[in-house]
């Protein structure tokens, strides 16, 4: 009878009592502590005990490039896995990465992460979240893999937009949401790339050096938050290594840290391709193995799924004696915990596809992320009565950038070019002309997904300029729309970008637009920091990201003023490499070695160590071309004097923070104040400030509110790395409160017993 009782809370009787097709009726009443968790422990141990060695082993490595097989004997489902982070991936071969080609897989592209972290709204990320979950689970997905939440350490990183940004609180903050977002849907999140995947030069060899006070305290805790207060499901592993043994299996990441110190009972799955051996990966905590091919990353063999490191090798070495059962029992509890909660969840809801809800989201998420960076006399919002004729010039005006990048491409179900939205919005009423201006990147496919446009253009540099010039010079304004793309060493998986320059010669194009018309704008679109040596030259700069379905739409409801900007930097916008401590101090891409295991490696020391991003331009006095947290509105916004307690008593485990904030303009529109604390004394070197609090409230003209904070002896520890323990010192600290980390408004002081 347990037989029978354990494949009735799976829902799967049939199957296994019968081992015919047609399922038995399910009893009228579904229990309710079907999706409990404490039953899901009871429920793997009895599943556990049935499966014999073939079967535990079928369960951790995959039988496709998305899916691993379940046990159908069991009635134990398969587990599919998607792509992720920013819209779900469109259906590939089963063993190819080429299209399936079917005609129902089209999703909302959502905005890439870096905007999201840019709305600086906890509140987005859930409804990010919840939204794609629901696209996943409308798929029939387990598992979305995403978000990533790698730290912003350079510029030049290939995949920035698909990351969050340079600060450890502002991530954990935003990724938290996202994840339970996710798994409302009973879709997993696979947060990744667990960890120190900083870079894509390199990625299968990079070997960052990194102390521990530096990892625990600018690498970590973003994937600690998202792990012990988001309680994602899975985590995927990184390609780089880290101390001696490749991220995807690291024991020190995977068992001390992630399974150990946070206590986290979800499943470990590997990057695609990032398994190398079968020992390391039983003994370095990884539970999944996906992707792999079976000569190390070089040569690929179709439906060699037996010979992955965790298939037979894995086998053969637990009936030779060389390992033991126990570890396998670990991974496959893991891997049934993550099919409770998922595919065998019965709770779950339907999900849905491309609906009203996730336009509207996606929508949303790209207003509130696009950041004002500068606006000189008031350039924007555009005034109708005022502007006639616009010109626009810029192949990112036209280019739809949903496809291509790497794993997250998708197949969007549309997209609204700028040029179409701008349209849209203002062609009643202004005049608006389009000429490319340079010719970048003409892809319009990718593995097999096509956008239908033709990009293809023969005219020279100088005719596609001298057009540009003349309609910039006959219009009362130009909105020039350029930046990056998502070919390989802009935005894209597997490369980084070779410098921080806009390619294709836009910079000269962007002078010669100005000198021809100064009224202008520029809009840069990228996942990443770009240098912009006219940033003081041009009176209007927005950066736009890339904002999926509905990017012309998003951008030019900013432009027209419809919405009132209120994104902020989620990274520094350096004005050079210069100013990177990556660069300057640290090395990229590192220099080659050989590690203990004999493998050839790129060593990278990160000698910046916890100097990261503003802790950088903070510590050596640097002037980016814009701060973190910078962002501006089409409304301002005044700072009253912060309010601290003198005293923090030794036994008091937060202290509360007071600041009013009035909107002192005409509009309504919404401000992101930010707090960063300092130790004005302390036994080790600490940062200038760090960000420890933030809060968007929206503001009506006139209006004050009192924004509080509460902060714990976390916010203002350090990582003793001898002790290993965070260690609050008495003392002073400061509060610095303000707009972002280069416009603090208001200081206050109080000593800590
Ligand atoms: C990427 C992952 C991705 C996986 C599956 C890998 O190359 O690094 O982020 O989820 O492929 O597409």
């Amino acid at each position: 009878m347990k037989f029978i009782s354990l494949l009735y809370k799976g829902g799967f009787i049939a199957i296994a009592l019968t081992g015919a097709m047609a399922p038995l009726p399910l009893p009228a009443a579904v229990p309710v502590y079907l999706n409990d968790e404490k039953n899901i422990e009871e429920r793997i141990e009895d599943a556990l005990s049935r499966m014999t060695l073939e079967e535990k082993i079928g369960i951790i490595h995959a039988q496709s490039k998305f899916s691993a097989p379940g046990v159908p004997r069991l009635g134990i489902p398969e587990l599919w896995c998607t792509d992720g982070p920013m819209g779900v991936r469109p259906e590939v071969l089963w063993d190819e990465w080429e299209q399936a080609q079917w005609t129902n897989d089209s999703c909302t592209a959502f905005p890439s992460l870096t905007a999201l972290a840019a709305t600086w709204n906890p509140e987005m990320a859930y409804l990010y979240g919840k939204s794609i979950g629901e696209e996943a689970r409308f798929r029939n997905k387990s598992v979305l893999l995403g978000p990533g939440i790698n730290v912003y350490r350079t510029p030049l990183n290939g995949r920035n937009f698909e990351y969050m940004g340079e600060d450890p609180y502002l991530i954990a903050r935003m990724a938290v949401p996202y994840v339970k977002g996710v798994q409302s849907n009973g879709v997993a999140a696979c947060v990744k790339h667990f960890a120190l995947n900083n870079n894509e030069i390199n990625r299968h060899t990079s070997n960052p050096i990194v102390d521990d006070r530096t990892l625990y305290e600018i690498y970590l805790p973003s994937f600690k938050a998202a792990a012990t207060e988001g309680e994602a499901w899975s985590f995927m592993g990184g390609y780089n290594l880290f101390r001696g043994e490749h991220a995807s299996y690291n024991p020190i990441l995977m068992n001390d840290i992630l399974k150990g110190e946070w206590n986290w009972d979800g499943a470990v799955i590997s990057d695609w391709g990032a398994v190398h051996d079968t020992e390391s990966a039983v003994k370095g905590g990884l539970d999944m193995e996906f992707g792999s091919w079976t000569n190390g990353l070089t040569n690929g063999r179709s439906n060699a799924y037996d010979n992955y490191w965790l298939a037979t090798p894995y086998l053969e070495g637990i009936r030779s004696g060389r390992y033991s059962e126990d570890e396998l029992d670990d991974k496959v509890r893991r891997v049934l915990r993550l099919t409770f909660r998922t595919a065998m969840n019965r709770q779950r809801p339907w999900g849905s596809m491309v609906s009203d809800e996730h336009k509207q989201a996606c929508r949303e998420i790209g207003e509130e992320g696009i950041v004002l960076l500068r606006n000189e006399n008031n350039i924007l919002p555009v005034d109708a009565s005022k502007v006639k004729k616009i010109a626009v010039v810029g192949e990112n005006a036209i280019k739809m950038m949903t496809v291509g990048g790497g794993s997250s491409s998708l197949k969007a179900a549309y997209e609204i070019t700028p040029l179409e939205g701008l349209r849209n919005r203002f062609g009643k009423d202004i005049e608006i002309t389009y000429s490319r201006g340079y010719v970048g990147d003409t892809t319009t496919s990718y593995n097999g997904v096509v956008t239908g446009q033709n990009l293809a253009d023969s005219r020279t540099p100088e005719e596609l300029r001298a057009e540009a010039v003349k309609a910039a010079r006959e219009a009362d304004m130009v909105i020039f729309i350029g930046g990056l793309n998502k070919s390989d060493h802009q935005d894209a998986e597997d490369s980084d970008r070779y410098s921080m320059e806009l390619p294709y010669g836009q910079d000269a194009l962007i002078s010669a637009l100005r000198e021809a018309n100064p009224n202008m704008v520029v809009v840069n679109i990228s996942g990443t920091g770009v240098a912009m040596p006219w940033a003081n030259k041009v009176p209007g700069i927005i950066q736009a990201w890339y904002l999926g379905n509905e990017t012309g739409n998003a951008l030019a409801s900013v432009i027209s003023g419809d919405t009132n900007p209120s994104g902020k930097l989620p990274y520094t916008y350096y004005a050079s490499l210069d100013q990177v401590g990556a660069h300057k101090m640290g090395e990229y891409p590192g220099h080659p070695s050989i590690d203990n295991l004999g493998n050839e490696v790129m060593d990278m020391p990160y000698n910046e160590g916890i100097f990261v991003g503003y802790r950088f331009t903070d510590k050596n006095k640097l002037r980016p071309t814009f701060p973190f947290g910078h962002g501006l509105s089409y409304t301002d916004f005044a700072y009253g004097d912060v309010f601290v307690p003198k005293v923090m008593k030794k036994d008091a485990s937060a202290i509360e923070v007071t600041v009013p904030v009035t909107n002192t303009g005409d509009r309504k529109g919404k401000e992101i104040i930010q707090l960063y604390v300092r130790d004005i004394k302390s036994s080790v070197e600490r940062p200038v400030k760090e960000l420890k609090g933030f809060s968007k409230v929206e503001l009506e003209p006139g209006q004050t509110e009192q924004v509080t904070f509460k902060l714990g002896r976390d916010a203002f520890s350090y990582f003793d790395a001898d002790r290993h323990e965070w260690v609050m010192e008495p003392g002073d600290f400061e509060i610095l409160v303000g707009a972002s980390a280069g416009d603090i408004r208001s200081k206050a002081t109080f000593r800590a017993e």
